[in-house]
């Protein structure tokens, strides 16, 4: 099975063919990335209609590049794979289009994947993971924990009632004067930091409600650099490691009680598995303070490769290869309509005001 994938849900334009050969492992035959990084950044984030036009212009090629290094032939391909939601709407309709013209020009299968299907299945393509396991997926637009039990059976355990957190660390990058994009830039300024001299809050801690919230802390940090500033490079280094250390906390509560209530819903796994997936997956203090919660609580620590991690086309490939062989591909793909909002469990509905409107997963 060879399935080619497309991704635009935000500033990531992206195609990848991924190939299962009956029971041997999967294998990314190309993986084609062009990041729009440098675009936006003047703007100090995603700006979706500069998004939407990037994507028009590059897609094309990134296809024809995802095909030729993949040194199979679109004829060879056995279905078309793309992102037809969430995310900022102008980049779905390049990508769904692009993807219903090729299906259709080819004669192929559509089908429309959900990001966050992505992002919840990328483990069984680089780990082999059996199901059900645990998902934290942590990005610009999105942070949830998320119950993986089978192709198109995920439950949404917990969401942020506010921002996503790589939106939190956006934010507080850019109140500290920090270039975009933000999250590694803190991690990076942090190293020098004294962590311990700013006592912010640790927002849901202990709450018996599951999810997170990231707003209060970014209203802290706002408090505490207005109170002290001008700002030296020192105060910014100990803000960001203050900072970076309160997220690792709040954190860490919400996926150990994720990772408890894992343990009893499904009892039966001696070694049952938390997988990572989102840009702030990367940021060492967090995967530090994960890698600690899951040894601690008998669990496996899961993290891909970190290219697989964020926005990619080989997720979207793997998910359409996993619906296909699951026999649940939805025949009336070419008429999906793109959907800029799009839970992955139809039971949970969104909070009220969560998250980045349109953003992405
Ligand atoms: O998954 P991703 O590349 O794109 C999506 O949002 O889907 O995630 C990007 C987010 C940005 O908010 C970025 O600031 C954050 O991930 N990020 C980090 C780090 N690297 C990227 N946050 C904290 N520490 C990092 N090292
Ligand atoms: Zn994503």
């Amino acid at each position: 099975m060879r399935v080619l994938g497309i991704e635009t849900s935000c500033d990531e334009t992206a195609a990848s063919v991924v190939a299962l050969d009956g029971g041997a492992a999967p294998e990314i035959l190309s993986n084609i990335v062009l990041s729009q990084i440098e675009e936006h950044a003047a703007f100090g984030g995603v700006v979706p209609e500069i998004a939407a036009r990037a994507h028009v212009e590059a897609l094309d090629g990134i296809v024809e590049a995802a095909l030729a290094d993949s040194a199979v032939s679109l004829d060879e391909i056995d279905a078309i794979a793309a992102t037809a939601g969430p995310g900022l709407v102008g980049g779905l309709i390049v990508g769904l289009m692009t993807a219903k013209a090729i299906a259709a020009a080819a004669n192929k299968p559509l089908i429309a994947i959900n990001h966050l299907e992505g992002h919840a299945l990328t483990a069984r393509l680089t780990d082999g993971l059996d199901f059900p396991y645990l998902l934290l997926l942590v990005s610009g637009g999105h942070t949830q924990i998320v119950a993986v039990r089978g192709v198109g059976d995920y439950q949404r355990w917990a969401t942020t009632i506010d921002d996503a957190l790589g939106e939190a660390f956006d934010k507080t990058a850019k109140m500290l004067g920090l270039p975009y994009p933000g999250g590694p830039n803190v991690e990076k300024t942090a190293v020098s930091g004294d962590a311990g001299r700013f006592a912010f809050p640790r927002p849901m801690k202990g709450s018996a409600q599951p999810d997170f919230s990231f707003s209060g802390l970014k209203t802290a940090v706002r408090q505490a650099a207005s109170a002290i500033a001008p700002l030296s490079d020192q105060d910014v280094a100990d803000i960001c490691a203050s900072f970076q250390a309160a997220v690792a906390d709040a954190l860490g509560d919400r996926v150990g009680r994720g990772l408890a209530r894992f343990r009893r819903e499904f009892p039966g796994q001696a070694k049952p598995a938390l997988v990572v997936a989102g840009g702030v997956a990367a940021n060492r203090t967090i995967k530090a303070t994960l890698e600690a919660l899951c040894s601690e609580a008998g669990f496996a620590f899961v993290a891909p490769p970190q290219k697989l991690c964020t926005d990619n086309a080989a997720m979207i490939a793997w998910a359409g290869i996993e619906r296909l062989r699951a026999g649940i591909a939805d025949e009336n793909a070419a008429d999906f309509v793109p959907r800029s909002r799009w839970p992955l469990d139809s039971v949970s509905a969104p909070l009220v005001g969560s998250g980045r409107r349109g953003a992405k997963a």
